[in-house]
């Protein structure tokens, strides 16, 4: 008796719990740490669930990279699913500069062009490889990564993002694009306090 209260009640939880097949982002609300609330069921349509990202971005400036993001707020129908996407141009000599996602592993799809890809591990083992379209790589969850076209033309990519909320962590910027003091930041990277300061020229920090 127990036993059978038992397994109607997993299945019941079970049936319960694919009850609400999504959650399509009403963004007329605040977007919470769980996302944006639903919209409901009845005004989700089959556009909800479709985005595209077949423009490229603008590629003047500074890295000469353009990322567009596919994330909830631009892709309604992905909210709540524990994904987000993005298109990543790159001029020729453009550069996604080192970086990480402390929230998400990342898979990069090559669309055109010549990819050159890697990231380093907690050991400090380092894996790069030249892509071409067709090609996917994977960048795991935190680690330092980086992306640079490694050819004479346009390349282009697709991500996808393990979580709706990536994040992003620029590692020049985190150094240099903001207020601690050259001294500080000299002492704790062993880097020359002139290189120091002119990369934070550059990189608009201070101090
Ligand atoms: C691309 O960005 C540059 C620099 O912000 C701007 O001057 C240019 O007009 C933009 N091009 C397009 C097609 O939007």
């Amino acid at each position: 008796m127990l036993r059978t209260i038992f397994l109607l009640s997993l299945l019941f939880s079970l049936s319960n719990a694919s009850v609400q097949d999504f959650c399509v982002a009403n963004l007329k609300r605040a977007e919470t740490p769980a996302g944006y609330p639903c919209i409901r069921p009845i005004h989700v349509k089959a556009k909800d669930f479709v985005f595209s990202l077949g423009i490229p971005g603008n590629t003047t400036n500074i890295i000469s990279a353009a990322v567009t993001p596919g994330f909830s707020a631009q892709f309604p129908g992905l909210n709540g699913l524990g994904l987000s996407t993005a298109r990543l141009d790159l001029a020729p000599k453009g550069v996604i500069p080192m970086h990480t996602h402390p929230g998400a592993s990342e898979v990069l799809f090559v669309l055109d062009g010549y990819i050159t890809a890697g990231f380093v591990s907690s050991a400090n083992s380092v894996y790069v490889q030249t892509l071409k379209p067709g090609q996917v790589m994977v960048f795991p969850q935190g680690l330092l990564h980086f992306q640079i076209n490694a050819g004479k033309s346009p390349a282009a990519a697709f991500v996808t993002f393990s979580s709706a909320s990536p994040g992003l962590q620029i590692l020049d910027f985190a150094l240099f694009a903001n207020s601690l003091p050259t001294e500080l930041v000299s002492a704790t990277t062993f880097l020359d306090p002139a290189l120091v300061k002119k990369l934070k020229g550059v990189l608009g920090g201070t101090g």
